[in-house]
């Protein structure tokens, strides 16, 4: 018996382990930077750490690598308030982008209930 047929394949391999988030991530910013409503919020940030950051946390909720180094999300979010509207809008351009790459349901649904789950960390404004 070799080890793959030990244990299940993690979601993260399912989807295609680095290249695959990596891949989801370059999509996702572009697609936030070309949202006039979400881009001014990332006027000024290092996007080459964030997308670092980002890759780094999608790749540990998909039980891949464990590296996120980066702040805990209230802290990083704490002072742009934004709206519940704001960050449904991230979380459809993440769900499209995902659809687009074809990952799985199940994978794209474990995706969402963290996005639900986050939330409150990230949401700001009071509408
Ligand atoms: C949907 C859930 C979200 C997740 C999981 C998430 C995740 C992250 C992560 C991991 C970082 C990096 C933190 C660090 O570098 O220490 C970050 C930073 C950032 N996020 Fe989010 N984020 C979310 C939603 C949003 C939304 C809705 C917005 C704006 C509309 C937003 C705007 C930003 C900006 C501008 C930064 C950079 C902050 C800086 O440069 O200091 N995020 N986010």
């Amino acid at each position: 018996m070799n080890a793959a047929e030990e244990q299940p394949m993690s979601p993260y391999e399912r989807i295609g382990g680095a290249p695959a988030v990596t891949e989801a991530v370059e999509r996702l910013y572009r697609r936030l930077l070309a949202d006039d409503e979400l881009a001014p919020f990332f006027t000024g940030t290092d996007l080459v750490q964030l997308k670092r950051h980002q890759v780094a946390l999608i790749s540990q909720v998909l039980d891949g690598p464990k590296s996120y180094a980066g702040r805990e999300l209230a802290e990083a979010h704490k002072s742009m308030d934004i709206s519940v509207g704001q960050y449904k809008a991230v979380g459809a351009h993440l769900t499209a982008v995902l659809e687009e790459l074809d990952v799985p349901r199940d994978i794209i649904d474990t995706v969402g209930q963290v996005l639900e789950s986050v939330a409150p960390d990230v949401i700001g404004a009071d509408d």
